[in-house]
């Protein structure tokens, strides 16, 4: 599995993140991608072929709750899964549990995002998923997880345990993703990787073919 996170990148909203989508599956396998895009560009992707997850949701009833992402809101508008407690968008505990549990219970699937195996093995209490590892001094630099860190990498993947573990920050090409498979990831995460590079579709397939 490979997510492919759009964060708030300007190539990665609005119509450009149709445009990165086609370019990504017109040439590599879109049953291999998954897409965590933005909230309003949840109905934008609504009928192209790829999974889309939300980045982010909140563990809070419909109601009043001004300026919250609702699980409800994200599974309507498409999504069939969501990011939680990303690197840069850290929350307290009882918020991570509270969105895991929301998530459940509409039949999301849920990635809690941890920074240290010991955050893996506190957060697998909470029964996502999966949980992903992303060391937060990597995230959208140019080296890897994979090859900075493959030791702590497998701690994470034991920590993370029985909860399946994926990996991200740095991520580029095919031997970060079969090397973090190797340890014990079940997939990855991407960003920069993907959505900066000159050809997102190439680099789409490149990591695809590391699966
Ligand atoms: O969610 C994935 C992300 O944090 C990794 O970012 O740019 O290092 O691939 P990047």
């Amino acid at each position: 599995m490979i997510i492919i996170n759009t964060k708030a990148y300007r190539k990665g909203v609005g119509e450009k993140v149709e445009k990165l989508v086609e370019n990504c599956i017109e040439v590599a396998d879109p049953k291999k991608l998954i897409f965590s895009v933005q909230p309003e560009d949840l109905l934008r992707l609504e009928d192209s072929e790829v999974e889309v997850f939300a980045q982010h949701i909140d563990g809070v009833e419909p109601g009043s709750h001004t300026g919250s992402i609702l699980g409800e809101g994200v599974k309507e508008a498409g999504a069939t899964g969501t990011l939680i407690n990303h690197s840069e968008n850290r929350l307290e505990k009882e918020k991570i549990k509270a969105s895991v549990d929301k998530a459940k219970e509409l039949g999301l699937t849920t990635v809690v995002c941890a920074q240290s195996p010991e955050e893996c093995a506190e957060l697998s209490e909470f029964e996502p998923d999966y949980i992903a590892f992303e060391p937060p001094e990597l995230i959208g630099g140019d080296i890897s997880v994979a090859e900075a860190e493959p030791e702590i990498i497998e701690e994470a993947v034991e920590a993370a345990a029985p909860v399946t573990a994926l990996t991200g920050a740095g991520i580029k090409t095919s031997e970060d993703v079969s090397k973090s498979i190797e340890l014990g990831c079940e997939g990855v995460l991407v960003a920069s990787g993907v959505v900066k590079a000159e050809n997102p579709g190439e680099a789409a397939k490149e990591l695809v073919s590391g699966l």
